[in-house]
């Protein structure tokens, strides 16, 4: 009887423990994806940003302050809930909603942002609304 309780004890023992090493290991995977997740959304701001630099758009639109062109915080809050919209104006589909007096400064670039292919016109949509510059 005694071995018995001492048999079942140790089997339940086993298995509590052997769950615990599962948690352990889908704990890790957990954070090895994280890991991985992260370091690919730093690699694509990193290369929209360069794209919207290289492309000149930066020279007229700062993060934060008005040069010539509204900085992309104002951009991006003109365009708060409203990804469609941003996109459609940059494959020229959409009407200006930012700064109505100076558009004609700005329609020259949108020859810029129109041969682009989708993905690419997304990611800077993507890239001006994230408030991450
Ligand atoms: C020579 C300066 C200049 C450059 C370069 C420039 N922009 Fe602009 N942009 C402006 C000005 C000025 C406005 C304000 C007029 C307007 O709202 O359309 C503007 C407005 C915008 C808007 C807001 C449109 C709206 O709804 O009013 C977006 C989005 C934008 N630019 C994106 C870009 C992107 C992307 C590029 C790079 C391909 C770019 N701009 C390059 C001057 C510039």
């Amino acid at each position: 009887m005694r071995n018995q309780i001492i048999y079942t004890v140790t089997i339940i023992l086993m298995l509590i423990s052997c769950e615990s090493e599962v948690k352990k290991e889908s704990k890790t995977e957990k954070f090895v994806e994280l890991i991985i997740e992260t370091e690919q959304e730093t690699k694509e701001e990193i290369t929209v940003k360069s794209k919207f630099a290289s492309i000149g758009c930066i020279a007229c639109h700062q993060p934060k302050s008005k040069i010539v062109g509204p900085s992309l915080e104002t951009i991006a809050t003109a365009y708060k809930d409203n990804k469609e919209g941003l996109i459609a104006f940059l494959n020229g589909e959409g009407e200006a909603i930012v700064d109505l007096n100076q558009t004609a400064i700005m329609t020259p670039f949108i020859e810029t942002t129109k041969a682009m292919d989708e993905i690419e016109r997304a990611e800077i949509a993507a890239y001006i609304l994230s408030g991450k510059y």
